[in-house]
């Protein structure tokens, strides 16, 4: 094939102007009709019956509803059973209704509505209806970042799923007992400022950290809820919960990309407007609100998926009748990663870059405490 490489002269030129996508929901109807019509259809030979939820503004190369992260419907009808496979893309999933049992890697577990869990990179997975229901869930990963880098791994070779080892454990056995060819790479100060020359070991023998599944099952999740629900609305940070996986430490999400948080907001509440690098979509579980993104006023409620905040665009929600429940997905830990969460918490404070050599955000949460 014939390539051809451009020069492209940059000399001067001004920072590309950012093109948001707008914030859009997606109705429960629509989400109730998909599902329907996902279960109608012959059941297809990998098992999956699933729709990828796209955003109009979206130009591939695989379906998004965020620049970032895609949602999937995924349906399974009673006593089905997906092949498994596994992907190099990290998962986090929301059941949505009726319930099923979760086999990812080595681990076993029933899952049911409003139930939350991780899916680690690499680690084959199947889900089985064992209900009379429909189970529904809702699958968030990072798969579009991935396939816009074109390195998606993915493998549906069948597997032994519960005897498999799981990735973390097999690395941790090669190591254990031998010394480590890093350890004869000893590393050189280079001046005074902490920088250092590494041998190549250091590049393919980096400190492993096991990332396992973890699962939140709303029965112990939901009492929780009503402490952030019942704190009064001068509160000045979010009425909610991360639900936190140790193995993303720091970077305090759910997979590696991804955090999932659950709020619920009182009656009459309002956020302040603000704005982050992290991209947000919604899931409400309960309740209704409404919200004003980048100037446009949207409102929805139960069931609903919302686009609720492109990256970087000024944002804010309030709740609507006796207030609202919804699942968070951002990109927030991916970003954290990169040196690239930026964050603003009202548009009078400056522009933090979290994590990094500014202070974070405080709160007024000593006032909340003292009042209950
Ligand atoms: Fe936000």
């Amino acid at each position: 094939m014939e390539q051809r490489i451009k020069l492209v002269d940059v000399s001067g030129a001004p920072a590309r102007e950012q093109d948001f996508w707008p914030t859009v929901v997606l109705p429960k109807a629509a989400i109730n009709a998909e599902i329907e019509r996902l279960a109608s259809l012959p059941r297809p030979a990998n098992g999956r019956r699933a729709a990828s939820v796209s955003h109009p503004m979206n130009k591939g190369p695989v379906p998004a509803f965020a620049p970032g992260i895609d949602v999937h419907i995924e349906v399974l009808k009673p006593g089905e059973q997906t092949e498994p496979i596994m992907r190099s893309s990290t998962r986090v999933d929301m059941c949505i209704r009726g319930s099923g049992v979760a086999v990812i890697g080595n681990t076993q577990f029933k899952t049911e509505k409003f139930d939350v869990w991780n899916t680690p990179s690499m680690e084959p997975f199947s889900y089985r209806n064992d209900s009379a229901d429909l189970f529904v869930r809702l699958s968030y990963s990072n798969t579009p970042l991935l396939e816009k880098l074109e390195v998606h791994y993915t493998d549906s070779t069948p597997v032994d799923l519960g005897k498999h080892s799981t990735f973390s454990h097999v690395v941790g056995e090669a190591v254990e007992g031998g010394q480590r060819a890093r350890d004869l790479a000893k590393p050189i100060s280079v001046g005074s400022d902490g920088a250092q020359l590494l041998g190549y070991e250091w590049l393919v023998d980096i400190d492993t950290l096991q990332s396992k599944s973890l699962h939140w099952p709303w029965k112990e999740v939901a009492p929780h809820l009503e402490t952030v629900y019942g704190m009064d609305n001068a509160y000045t940070g979010r009425h909610l919960y991360v639900l936190y996986n140790p193995a993303t430490e720091r970077r305090i999400g759910t997979s590696h990309s991804f955090f999932a948080t659950i709020a619920k907001l009182p009656a009459g509440k309002v956020d302040r407007p603000h704005r982050h690098s992290s991209a947000a979509i919604n899931y409400i579980m309960w309740g209704e609100g409404k919200s004003v993104v980048n100037g446009e006023k949207i409102e929805w409620e139960e069931g609903d998926l919302h686009f609720s905040a492109p990256g970087w665009s000024v944002h804010n929600h309030a709740s609507r009748g006796q207030g609202f429940m919804a699942l968070t997905i951002q990109d927030h830990p991916l970003h954290i990663a990169m040196e690239s969460l930026l964050w603003q918490e009202t548009l009078k404070e400056p522009i933090h870059k979290l994590g990094s050599n500014k202070s974070g955000i405080q709160t007024n949460l000593n006032n909340q405490l003292k009042a209950a």
